[in-house]
């Protein structure tokens, strides 16, 4: 076993991999307590090297397909006024409209993504779960617009 003496609490983490490999990490790293109330999980950067993105994730068919069949709807951010045309995940389509969401991992781990949808149906690409047409919580980064959406941004 190799022991790696590292000042932790200035450690940064890049991680890049499968979900089952960041969630692995995110939980293990949680069990580390750091000084002054942090843990290690914050520490944790997830980084998309090639393949990472969950559209691009050729492991996830269910996902490949979500997308090949999805039309494009009308995304509108309400609180800022701003919409845009949708036929991917939603936190990748306002990217690719030149607009900014909060996000951390884009793999559905982190929760950084989430926000409230006021109204429209959008579809998990991990669990192809469809929403309801209401108000809830749910994640930019994997889900995809089924229906024009509103969003509480
Ligand atoms: S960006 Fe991490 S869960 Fe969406």
């Amino acid at each position: 076993m190799l022991a790696l003496n590292l000042p932790l609490a200035d450690t940064q983490i890049f991680a890049c991999g499968s979900q089952t490999l960041l969630t692995g990490l995110y939980k293990a790293a949680a069990e580390i307590t750091l000084s002054h109330n942090k843990n290690l999980r914050d520490n944790i950067i997830v980084v998309n090297f090639g393949h990472a993105s969950p559209d691009f994730n050729f492991d996830n068919k269910q996902a490949l397909d979500s997308k090949k069949h999805a039309a494009q709807h009308t995304v509108y951010l309400r609180a800022r006024q701003r919409q845009f045309d949708s036929s991917t995940t939603l936190l990748n389509a306002a990217e690719d409209a030149g607009i900014r969401l909060a996000h951390g991992c884009r793999q559905g781990i982190c929760q950084l993504c989430r926000c409230n949808k006021v109204s429209g149906v959008v579809k998990n690409i991990h669990t192809g779960k469809m929403s309801s047409d209401g108000y809830e919580s749910i994640q930019t980064c994997i889900n995809i617009a089924m229906t024009d959406v509103v969003l509480d941004i």
